[in-house]
């Protein structure tokens, strides 16, 4: 039987029949044939970064056997093939976010670096003394350090949304931080430590009301379920490629056009002007104006066809297949006992952090990997999650669509041994 990569090679972006088949869908990823410490990989560390498909690494090596050159400068024509991949990839990500031009699709190094981006360019420009940016309580360290700085800067103040036990976003407290004061809200999609999926439409749509920009962290987001950035009216939106099954080293900003047109550039340097005096510098248009110098050609193009080959599985089929995966998960791991789920709001995705009663969660993790399974442990950048629980780590295992039912008996089994060990 043809594995999922060559059927997409032969049939562009025809989506698998439904449901999704995880054992084709496997044998499109080497790394996981591998056998750790002489058992097979259980790789349930997705979050901090997934694994590539074969597309994704035939395709980084044809670029550099084939293709290598550096872009938008060159009139010959390894430099005019780079180039048009490269601008492929960005119309790829176009239609994947479906924003309404590629001129809102700026490559940078990782999400971290689009919520800088913004943060820096926009951020400086708009926000001032005594105005205030919005964030929740559960964001990843890259959404709450750039705007702690921003503010210090500046004299802005930080507001943070609090959430429950369950890990839920409580909106009646955003409405009350909504306030004349509130220049900018920033937040993710999906909460890393917790699976919890936030409300971000109705969070637009309420911060719109007053004319607030939105910015959305997609980084747990885009791997688990189709995002539409024009349904859901954001300003801003960033992921990283590398938890996309792309390479490392490259992610994406959306943002508006408007908003782009109107924001000083974040780095200055080559290719991203129009021309250069000593007196005056007239910038590019969008997006060129925010890549200064060299950009990860590679890994835009890698990330492009990391994207086809997620379209061409189907995101509703990814979606569907990681709900029951998770569903299945949460159940076997929260049925056993000492063991405490952090993060049960009834919508969420792709991860389930626990710990067991009196065992650190670093020797759940050494245990486990004896086993050959992966999953994280520690604070996952999130520590203010971590005190909102009480705790100074978890224990988290996420998901991707190529992960079975097997992999989590495994890690249920690998559980309830740490547990011996321990007991
Ligand atoms: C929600 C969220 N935001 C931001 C990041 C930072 O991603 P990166 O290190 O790829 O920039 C992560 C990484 O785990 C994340 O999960």
């Amino acid at each position: 039987m043809k594995a999922a990569s060559e059927m997409l090679a032969a049939g562009g972006r025809q989506a698998l029949h439904r449901p999704l088949d995880v054992w084709k869908i496997r044998d499109d990823f080497p790394i996981l044939k591998l056998k750790v410490r002489g058992n097979p990989l259980v790789y349930l560390d997705n979050a901090a970064t997934s694994q590539k498909p074969q597309v994704v690494i035939d395709t980084l090596n044809r670029y550099y056997s084939e293709e290598n050159s550096n872009i938008h400068r060159g009139v010959h024509f390894l430099s005019e093939r780079a180039t048009r991949a490269y601008e492929d990839a960005r119309v790829k990500v176009q239609h994947f976010l479906n924003a309404s031009s590629e001129r809102e699709i700026i490559f940078v190094r990782s999400v971290t670096e689009a919520i800088n981006l913004v943060v820096h360019s926009y951020g400086r420009k708009h926000i001032q003394a005594g105005d205030e940016v919005i964030i929740s309580a559960m964001e990843h360290h890259s959404n709450i350090v750039p705007w702690q700085i921003l503010c210090e800067e500046t004299g802005a103040t930080l507001r943070v949304v609090p959430i429950n036990d369950r890990g839920e976003f409580l909106f009646d407290a955003y409405e009350k931080l909504l306030s004349p004061r509130t220049k900018f809200v920033a937040v993710t999609h999906v909460s890393n430590a917790l699976g919890s999926i936030t409300p971000v439409r109705q969070i637009i749509a309420l911060a719109h009301r007053q004319n607030i920009p939105v910015l959305v962290d997609g980084a747990q987001a885009v791997p688990h379920f189709r995002v539409d950035v024009r349904e859901l009216d954001c300003d801003f939106y960033g992921f990283s490629g590398h938890k996309l099954c792309g390479p490392t080293g490259i992610g994406v900003l959306y943002g508006k056009a408007h908003l782009l047109e109107a924001m000083p550039p974040y780095q200055g340097g080559g290719d991203m002007i129009r021309s250069v005096t000593f007196e005056k510098t007239i910038y590019a248009p969008i997006p060129h104006k925010f890549e200064a110098g060299t950009p990860h050609i590679a890994g835009g193009i890698g990330l492009g066809a990391a994207i086809d080959y997620f379209e061409g599985i189907g995101m509703e089929a990814i979606s569907e297949y990681e709900q029951e995966l998770l569903a299945y998960a949460m159940e076997a791991i929260g049925a056993i006992p000492e063991v405490r789920i952090y993060g049960t709001a009834p919508e969420k995705a792709g991860v389930v952090s626990f710990a067991i009663e009196g065992i650190h969660p670093h020797d759940v993790g050494t245990i486990l990997d004896q086993e050959g399974i992966a999953i994280r442990t520690g604070h996952h950048c999130a520590q203010p999650v971590m005190d909102r629980f009480g705790v100074p780590a978890m224990a988290r295992a996420s998901l991707a669509f190529y992960n079975t039912k097997g992999e989590i008996d495994a890690l249920v089994a690998g559980i309830h041994k740490v547990k011996e060990v321990f007991g």
